[in-house]
């Protein structure tokens, strides 16, 4: 019997990657029907007519469905790949704008920012574990990744869920660039949570790379930053901690710098994916009515598509392979509680993530991770719930703000622009 498959958020903007990614499958998931859905039905159209027009040009054979709403989409799904944004850009506009106001760091998952978004995305995804299939796994992009893993596993419980984030795959390019080694067959052991990751492991093509020698000699490149990389900064932190540090580290150790550079940029990275978007969408339009379509890569590039396509595969499959998930801990990581949502590499088949030992986090990080995991805990809570108590407990407890004067004003102005999305919220 074919599987069906359910993507949930069909007509964003990474989808020609997730289309490329299934096309690389095609094999391993023939007959397969793709339930595509979206609450944006041009956007869904677009992007149904792309991958039809992409699988027929390669001879996939897939079915492509059309769902604007959920129901319909997840019937009989046994896997249900999440890749929605709440709210859309608008709304992310939001997350980065307001704490900046109030002196901390706007980022879509990181802080307060991401605080908001999980609380758009907590209800959604709650509703997809009520509908989907008993048995179903949910595979999940929606962010916060970690805070949504956490939120279904302790709010629905025997709810099968992954949490997953690409981060680690560019971040680990980055790294094989900045430390002069070949990316192909780098890799490394990044563990804690969900873009606060740390990385003191490292192999090439299986043999240990001496990481404090080689930070030693790293010379901190200049400038060079993009709004994913800023290797100029990683590079002096990984040289002060003496190992590898996930991207959105600085946020943690360069906060009010960035909290400056973001102020004197005037613009969120909201607006300006939204500036780019109609071009974008146009541009995939043009495609799609071509023989053999080749959207553009501005949107999810990279191994965003083939890493989410890959690990349904690894579920479908039994294929055990090892990957970088959230997933509850389990003892994985000795420095965190064993029912935390943790990052952390595992081996990937039928019966879902199985994390490797990994011992306890770096000793200069610790405390912040386990600071961020406390902070996380308490935003999946009263996304769940929508307890204002907690709301502000979480908000104080993240490393960003820790003062309840400036927890309480963002939350008030948060809940209050995000109010059409925040039903658990409500008076
Ligand atoms: C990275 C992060 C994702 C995040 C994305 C945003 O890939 O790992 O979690 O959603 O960046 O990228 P954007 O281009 O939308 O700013
Ligand atoms: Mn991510």
């Amino acid at each position: 019997m074919s599987v069906k498959i359910a993507i949930v958020g069909a007509g964003s903007g990474y989808m020609p990657g997730v289309i490329r990614g299934l096309l690389h499958r095609a094999d391993d998931l023939s007959g397969a029907e793709l339930a595509f859905c979206d609450i944006d039905a041009d956007h869904l159209a677009l992007m149904a007519r792309l991958a039809r027009a992409m699988f027929a040009a390669r001879g996939a054979d897939f079915t492509v469905t059309e769902h604007t709403g959920l129901e319909s989409a997840l019937d009989g799904a046994s896997y249900v790949f999440t890749t929605f944004r709440p709210g859309g850009m608008a709304a992310r506009h939001l997350d980065e704008a307001i704490p900046l106001r109030h002196g901390v760091v706007g980022q879509e998952t990181a802080g307060p920012g991401g605080f908001l978004m999980a609380c758009r995305s907590v209800p959604v995804l709650l509703r997809i574990a009520d509908l989907a299939d008993p048995g179903a796994w949910i595979v999940n992009y929606t962010n916060p990744t970690n805070v949504v893993t956490d939120a279904v596993l302790r709010h629905r419980p025997g709810t099968r869920i992954i949490g997953l984030c690409d981060q680690h795959v560019g971040d680990t390019v980055m790294w094989a660039e900045l430390l002069g080694l070949p990316s192909d067959g780098l890799e490394a052991d990044w563990i804690g949570l969900n873009h606060a990751t740390w990385a003191e492991r490292v192999r090439l093509h299986g043999e240990p790379i001496d990481l404090p020698a080689r930070l030693a000699e790293l010379e901190v490149p200049d400038g060079g930053a993009t709004p994913w990389r800023d290797p100029s900064r990683m590079a002096e932190l990984a040289k002060a901690l003496g190992f590898l540090p996930n991207s959105y580290a600085k946020y943690y150790f360069f906060h009010d710098e960035v909290v400056e550079e973001l102020r004197a940029k005037g613009t969120t990275r909201a607006q300006d994916i939204l500036a780019m978007l109609p071009a974008y969408y146009a541009s995939i339009a043009a495609e799609a009515a071509k023989p053999d379509p080749d959207p553009g890569r501005e949107r999810g590039g990279g191994e965003h598509g083939e890493f989410a396509v890959d690990v349904i595969c690894a579920l479908h499959r039994d294929e055990r392979r090892r990957v970088i998930v959230n997933t509850s801990n389990n003892g994985a990581i000795s420095s965190l509680d064993d029912d935390a949502v943790v990052e952390v590499p595992a081996v990937v088949g039928r019966d879902g993530p199985v994390p490797l030992t990994m011992g306890p986090l770096p000793a200069p990080v610790r405390g912040l991770t386990q600071a961020i995991h406390a902070y996380e805990r308490l935003a999946a809570d009263a996304a769940a719930t929508g307890d204002r108590r907690v709301a502000l407990q979480a908000l104080m407890a993240h490393p960003f703000v820790r003062s309840k004067r400036t927890a309480e004003r963002i939350l008030q102005e948060g809940l209050a622009a995000h109010r059409a999305h925040l039903p658990q919220f409500a008076p």
